[in-house]
């Protein structure tokens, strides 16, 4: 058979359990690395449960959750459901992706062997940069001692701006505020902000999950006419750090705009409808809704219910108690 491969199709895999602004910002960077920004195509190849644990260990979150966590990434075109561990040419070719592209860390399979060496070799392999300070495992570790990092605690106007970027990589796209409306970090170019055609959504969104993601999909489907804009309420307990959090939602791709730290009083006249978003919010009765489930405290207990294997997994990565 012969295959059209082009080079406005990339190709992206990984386990991308918990989701977050590292797994978003290598996908970003592939999107970017095509030839037609326009045109572009990012195929996210997921692992399931079985092979993670099988060639890693077991995930936190569960195959479904992760699938829709990547299907809400902005700049993630389809997720590609069960993709092998070690990447395989005939997925890519399948998609008509010329290459893959992956952070510049060394990931291995059961065996030990690399799980890119097959794509480098016919070089249809490309790099990118790994973000520096975010990982599954810190985010485990804070939840396993309760200690928070107070290390890179805010995002810099440079990250803001970049995790604003729209759906193909380079149009100026969301808003960030700080505090309340007059005062913008980042300014969005692709349409005109108007607190009264937008829904202010309130809450500390947390382990940014699915679940979460959900409630603000509901949202965004219940008025259409309205921009999304999320208002970040922060307190020191939050497992996240503000910049953890921040960037994940920027990376949404049902989220338009995002205030920090909102001044919720002075923000309250301004625009046209504002809802407060935590657990059980905005319920829709569909059985197979991660919101019936899934919250902060449940992902909490998966952790705390098998302890001592996450404690033996982080000492082995260098995260000891
Ligand atoms: N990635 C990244 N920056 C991070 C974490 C992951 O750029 N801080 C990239 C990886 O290089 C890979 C993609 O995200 O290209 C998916 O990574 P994944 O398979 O989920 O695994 P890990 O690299 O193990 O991510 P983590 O350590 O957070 O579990």
């Amino acid at each position: 058979m012969t295959v059209n491969l082009s080079e406005n199709k990339v190709w992206v895999d990984g386990c991308f359990d918990f989701t977050h602004h590292g797994h978003c910002g290598a996908i970003l960077q592939a999107r970017r690395t095509v030839k037609i920004p326009s045109e572009g195509q990012l195929y996210c190849g997921i692992h399931t449960d079985e092979a993670i644990k099988f060639n890693k260990g077991p995930t936190v979150m569960q195959t479904r959750e992760r699938y829709e966590h990547a299907r809400a990434i902005k700049w993630c075109s389809e997720v590609v459901e069960d993709a092998p561990y070690v990447t395989q040419k005939d997925w890519l070719d399948r998609y008509g992706c010329e290459y893959v592209v992956h952070g510049d860390d060394i990931t291995t399979d059961a065996d030990g062997n690399d799980c890119y060496q097959l794509m480098k070799d016919i070089g249809r392999f490309k790099v990118v940069k790994r973000t520096y300070g975010v990982s599954t495992t810190d985010i485990i570790h804070r939840m396993l001692t309760g200690k928070r990092c107070q290390e890179n605690y805010y995002p810099t106007i440079d990250e803001l701006k970049f995790y604003s970027l729209g759906e193909d990589g380079f149009s100026k796209y969301s808003y960030v505020f700080e505090k309340d409306i007059d005062n913008i970090l980042v300014k969005g170019e692709v349409f005109d902000f108007d607190p009264q055609k937008s829904l202010l959504l309130l809450g500390h969104f947390d382990l940014f999950h699915i679940g979460l993601i959900e409630q603000i999909s509901i949202a965004k489907e219940q008025n259409p006419e309205l921009k999304i804009i999320i208002g970040l309420l922060n307190t020191e307990d939050n497992i996240m750090t503000l910049k953890e959090r921040c960037l994940s939602i920027l990376s949404c791709k049902y989220v338009d705009g995002i205030i920090i730290e909102p001044s919720v009083e002075k923000l309250n006249d301004e625009f046209s409808k504002i809802l407060k978003i935590g657990s059980k919010t905005l319920i829709r009765t569909n059985k197979d809704d991660f919101s019936n489930y899934l919250t902060k405290d449940v992902i909490i207990k998966r952790i705390q219910d098998q302890k001592d294997l996450y404690i033996k997994r982080n000492a082995s990565k260098g995260l000891s108690i």
